[in-house]
């Protein structure tokens, strides 16, 4: 049988577990928490990491973060995982999707500029297996149009656009450490990038 996906290992795992259990502190936000929130605010250069259980969680803090309100737009791809347009639509939003494009399925940047309306409140673009969406038109349009940019990495860690991590681009990122995650951990985090 060919197994759907095998956990990437490093071999720290066992030491790291046992230690961080005898520490005492097994509620998160112990020692190996912060140190991997300074790892990731020094390699993305971010202003803020922060560990979340999962990157859907992540997603709804961002959410919460800018205010999402009942009838805001939050533009996104059409092909994506279902946390993307959850996160949002939990807090009332409507889910505008755009069409992705063939080559990457990632969201078409040319059809972004025109599903805004005076509604919209987010682009949330995702980066599909790791391949870098088109950052510089999505955060012109962006800018231009006083929105902000939620960068669904789930599946981007340690990928980058323009030598720039993904995920550290827009206002916020959200990435995923699930099972079946390029890095693992069971968990997702949130990066608040605003300076
Ligand atoms: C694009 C995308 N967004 C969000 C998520 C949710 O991640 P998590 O399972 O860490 O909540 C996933 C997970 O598959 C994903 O692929």
């Amino acid at each position: 049988m060919i197994p759907f996906n095998v956990p990437p290992y490093t071999g720290n795992e066992d030491q790291y577990v046992l230690a961080a259990m005898r520490s005492k502190k097994i509620s998160g936000d112990g020692e190996y928490s912060k140190r991997c929130q300074k790892w990731f605010e020094g390699n993305l250069n971010c202003a803020a990491a922060l560990l979340t259980p999962s990157c859907t969680q992540a997603l709804e803090m961002a959410a919460l973060l800018i205010d999402i309100q009942p009838g805001d737009e939050v533009i996104m791809p059409s092909y994506t995982f279902v946390s993307t347009a959850n996160a949002f639509a939990l807090r009332g939003a409507k889910i505008v999707f755009v069409d992705i494009r063939p080559d990457t399925m990632n969201i078409d940047e040319s059809l972004i500029e025109s599903a805004i309306t005076p509604r919209t409140k987010a682009i949330v673009p995702v980066h599909y297996a790791g391949i870098a969406c088109e950052m510089d038109a999505i955060m012109d349009i962006a800018s231009h149009y006083r929105v902000f940019v939620i960068e669904d990495a789930a599946q981007g860690i340690m990928s980058t656009y323009k030598n720039r991590p993904l995920g550290s681009i827009g206002h916020m990122g959200a990435y995923s450490f699930h099972e079946t995650k390029n890095c693992t951990s069971g968990g997702g985090w949130l990066v608040d990038y605003q300076r």
